[in-house]
């Protein structure tokens, strides 16, 4: 199984990736640290922890991350997207198990050192990985699988840019400068793989409790899309369809290998570029088959606590 350490700003498509890769037999969650984004990073482990327990898991170490980006604070999430709490305003319960006393970089760094096979699934602003890449003397990442960007793809914030590059492009430049492997899921990709209201219905007839709570989110987050984004009621599923390219469990995927890069001058600023090739990093341009196919295939096969 590979062990995946997941830095994440639960979130809705946040929340469906993580009881996605709880629930997937190719690996094993080893940890996670939150980021502001859709929320910030206090919540953003707070809805964690509430999942976490509702899926009877308590092993896995929750450590919060950075709350301000690299250049910016953070001046709220996108409650219009995630609803006030991250979650759809669905009020998870909160837990009392605390985050754990570890910053972020330093779980990445013990988890990294531990696992030399470590893959990093990047789900948010790339805030706490740039610290980490200008740590000193922190242990090397072996794979990095970040959901962002949009190359041929419009942005989803501005014209060119994606929520979580938008966040905290300056982040994202140093995490691209890195010598790690690193495979980017863009817009490209991740408009292609969509939850309609028929899997609304599939969702509400799985038994337990992560199940309900995913099914009582996901009403605000295609509310959003509905008629702004595509014409008819559904969302897309970024965060989880980088969660599966990161557990190498997808048919027919194709990637551009290329050096990425982050425009961080005004008018352009978060835009993602690709340029000449690379043997480290990739993004992902397509797959065949559904996403949606392989979510549901775990989903309804774990026996989730009720
Ligand atoms: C990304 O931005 C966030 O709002 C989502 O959780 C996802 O990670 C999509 O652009
Ligand atoms: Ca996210």
């Amino acid at each position: 199984r590979r062990p995946i350490l997941v830095d994440c700003d639960t979130g809705i498509d946040d929340a469906l990736a993580l009881a996605y890769l709880w629930a997937e037999p190719a690996v094993e969650v080893v940890g996670i640290t939150t980021v502001s984004g859709n929320t910030d990073a206090a919540r953003a482990a707070a809805n964690t922890l509430s999942l976490l327990e509702l899926a009877g898991i308590h092993d896995i170490p929750v450590a919060v991350g950075a709350h301000d980006f690299r250049e910016r604070a953070y001046a709220g999430g996108a409650a219009h997207v995630h609803g006030d709490d991250g979650v759809g305003g669905i009020g998870l319960t909160p837990v009392a198990r605390t985050h754990d006393a570890r910053a972020a970089v330093d779980l990445i760094d013990h988890l990294a050192s531990r696992h030399p096979d470590l893959t990093v699934l990047a789900l948010g602003p790339l805030t706490n990985l740039a610290a980490y890449a200008e740590t000193p003397g922190v242990a090397s990442l072996d794979r990095l699988v970040v959901m962002g960007g949009a190359f041929a793809h419009s942005g989803n914030v501005t014209a060119w840019a994606e929520a979580n590059i938008h966040n905290d492009p300056e982040a994202a430049a140093v995490v691209f400068a890195q010598p790690w492997d690193t495979t980017v899921v863009p817009l490209d990709v991740t408009m292609t793989q969509t939850l309609d209201a028929a899997d609304l219905v599939r969702l509400e007839a799985i038994r337990g409790a992560v199940p309900r709570a995913l099914a009582r989110m996901l009403p605000q987050y295609l509310d959003f899309y509905a008629g702004r984004v595509f014409p008819d009621r559904r969302c897309a599923l970024h965060d989880p369809l980088a969660a599966m390219i990161a557990a190498g469990v997808l048919r027919g995927v194709s990637v551009q290998s290329a050096r990425i890069e982050v425009r961080l001058e005004r008018g352009e600023r978060g835009r993602t570029v690709s340029s000449g090739d690379s043997r480290t990093q990739r993004w992902v341009r397509g797959m065949e088959g559904s996403a949606v196919e392989v979510l549901f295939g775990r989903l309804e096969n774990r026996e989730w606590p009720d």
